[in-house]
């Protein structure tokens, strides 16, 4: 039989979503309908669940199924250590559809692709909840109409909630626009963040500081939206239309829904799990700009959402709550249907898919990965991203979603590897075809498995310590001359290089004005989940103010501006500065993205293939400072 699966909200289109909301208005006739009588439902939980397994429980004997369950997996085979993979095998000839929750991230994932019945995610880790999603939009659609264009501001643990994750995807995808409201610390995790800037072109801008402080005490709100207002900031001082533009768009605001999560502390360490957390109140009720903001939580709620609430006409949790019998029938009733048309998802987006020739190969960074835990029940397969910053390639895990950066790629006939680089493109695009692209997370792994290097052209040094000194003696001159306004000034620089040239950039200036300059730096790739802000330089000044401020972002080598991209979105999300100018070492060319720097140390042309390396003497055993061009030998020629 054709399966259906409901592993994440992508699985559904739009169109299938308002289909589903179409069954649940007249979930009653559903009965008659017959299309689920007689079929079997399996539960499998490894984690506790009330709403969610109860209310499928029910959908499925309303609609005239019947159910097995294993509500407590600890009674179960898996307490016997059997595997999520084996487990799907054997329930799938008890049943007809398997609905399962599991602890780690991705473990839905990895059932489904060893069942061969339905599977339902009914929440996997802290990465989705899509049959909660269907009764959240459900519940909104319901009380406020469209989708389209609400502002929905979502609070809480923003980085453990699955809830939210495959929420905040469903209502960028509907076109609405989410406020975030984080816990300390529990912010919106970059694989999230990254995939609605991909997938959806929303990005995050603050929310005026005090907007949002009647309802909780945190001080950091951001505005996720498509209509991409900082873009229109780019190198330019901010004049004032824009910044009234920018203002507008998030002061005054219209709050539709206010969407609570509960502190996820069965993801967290102790430590993390015992800090502060928001709540909602009276204070909230009396406010007259939330006079007609619906409250909504998945539930279970434990103190973030104050009973007085449970009285009043907006608090409508329980409400959401009740809808996940009409919405489970409506898509258990889909997905049964669907599956008997074998119709195939047309959300499935056509991706280019890496599998590892080797039975090693990359592993997802996050540890909380059913391929960390239990890599025999998965594939080592991802899919592969070419437009990373500065061309970087990139591996989404299919399992948790979880990005990261390609380092090494090799080519599994010549059994030769190198570090990635975008100059390759070709060949890599023409290896993956053969199916002879490897890619390994180190140099170990590549010769573990029987690869050796390939060899990069001659080097020609192209400026030597004189020529660095000058120029970044020069840059500075230039940014001392355009500055009116010395305490507004703060200097970035892109890690590690673009810091360390940050910093030769402060000295020059302290010099020339006797007075300290503040600096920091930020990352525009990490293996960390955290979401990214600009950080003080010196850890002891507390957290950098960008409000106003005139940034001089620094960097050593601007090659296609993805990289200026990432760290442009990096410091926007931080705070609104008054300006930002980009400071570089070397501008070699082949830009992709439309950015100009505003100070450059030295034009360089070069040709796609080359590369450029800057060594700095802070980072160098010889301590000095050279700019190195050579060309990487193209691999394809060196085939044996
Ligand atoms: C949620 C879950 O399990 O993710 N509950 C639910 O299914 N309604 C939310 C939570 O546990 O906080």
């Amino acid at each position: 039989m054709a399966t259906a699966n409901l592993v994440s909200i992508a699985d559904l289109t739009n169109d299938e979503i308002e289909e589903i909301f179409d069954l649940a208005d007249a979930s009653d006739k559903l009965r008659s309908k017959k299309v689920v009588h007689g079929k079997i439902m399996a539960t499998l939980f490894y984690e506790p669940s009330t709403r969610t397994r109860l209310s499928f429980e029910s959908s499925m004997q309303r609609l005239g199924g019947t159910v097995i369950s294993c509500s407590d997996m600890q009674a179960s085979s898996a307490a016997k250590g059997e595997s999520v993979a084996d487990t799907a095998k054997v329930v799938s000839s008890y049943a007809d559809v398997l609905v399962v929750r599991h602890y780690w991230d991705g473990a839905v994932q990895a059932v489904a692709e060893h069942a061969d019945v339905q599977v339902i995610n009914a929440g996997d880790g802290g990465h989705e909840h899509p049959s909660q999603t269907l009764c959240d939009l459900y519940t909104l659609r319901k009380e406020k109409g469209e989708l389209k264009g609400l502002n929905v501001v979502i609070c809480g643990d923003l980085k453990n909630g699955r809830t939210i994750h495959s929420l905040v995807y469903a209502l960028a995808r509907f076109g609405a626009n989410v406020v975030t409201l984080a816990a300390n610390g529990m912010e919106l995790p970059h694989y999230v963040l990254e995939r609605l800037e991909r997938e959806f072109q929303y990005t995050l801008a603050p929310v005026a500081g005090d907007d949002l402080s009647a309802v909780v005490t945190e001080t950091d709100a951001f505005y996720l939206t498509p209509k991409q207002p900082h873009q229109l900031a780019l190198f330019t001082a901010l004049d004032s239309t824009i910044q009234t533009r920018i203002t507008s768009l998030v002061s005054g605001l219209r709050y539709d829904a206010f969407y609570m999560t509960r502190k996820q502390k069965e993801r967290m360490t102790n430590s993390a799990a015992a800090g502060d957390y928001p709540t909602i109140g009276s204070k909230f009720l009396r406010e007259q700009r939330f006079k007609d903001t619906v409250v909504m939580h998945p539930l279970p709620r434990v103190d973030e959402l104050s009973p007085e609430l449970d009285k009043d006409r907006r608090g409508i949790y329980f409400k959401q709550a009740a809808y996940g019998v009409p919405i489970r029938m409506a898509l258990l009733h889909f997905l049964f249907e669907k599956g008997r048309r074998a119709r195939i998802s047309k959300t499935a987006k056509s991706s280019v898919l890496f599998e590892s020739p080797h039975p090693i190969g990359p592993h997802c960074p996050n540890l909380k990965c059913i391929t960390v835990n239990e890599p025999g029940s998965t594939r080592l397969r991802f899919e592969l991203q070419s437009e990373g910053p500065a061309g970087a390639l990139i591996l989404r895990c299919l399992y948790c979603d979880h990005r990261f950066k390609v380092q090494l790629v090799g080519q599994a006939t010549s059994k030769k590897y190198c570090a990635y680089d975008i100059a390759l493109a070709d060949n890599i695009a023409r290896w993956l075809k053969n199916g002879e692209l490897a890619i390994f997370d180190s140099i170990k792994q590549a010769e573990e498995l029987g690869y050796g290097p390939y060899k990069s052209g001659p080097r020609r040094a192209i400026m030597d310590e004189a020529e660095v000194d000058s120029a970044i003696q020069q840059i500075s001159a230039q940014i001392l001359g355009d500055c009116d306004d010395p305490d507004r000034l703060l200097i970035v620089g892109v890690k590690t290089n673009g810091s360390m040239i940050a910093q030769r950039i402060a000295s020059h200036l302290e010099r020339a004005q006797k007075r300290k300059f503040e600096l920091a730096e930020l990352e525009t790739y990490g293996a960390g989940e955290d979401l990214r802000r600009v950080f003080p330089v010196d850890p002891e000044l507390g957290p950098i103010q960008l409000r106003d401020r005139s940034i001089i972002l620094v960097d050593d080598v601007i090659h296609t501006g993805r990289t200026v991209k990432t760290a442009l979105s990096i410091i926007f999300r931080s705070g609104r500065p008054q300006s930002v100018r980009l400071a570089v070492l070397i501008d070699r060319g082949h830009r992709q993205i439309p950015v100009k720097p505003n100070y450059v140390g030295k034009h360089i042309p070069t040709a796609d293939h080359e590369r450029v390396r800057v060594h700095l003497r802070e980072l160098e055993p010889d301590g000095k400072d050279t700019v190195l061009v050579y060309s990487i030998i193209n691999p394809s020629e060196n085939r044996s």
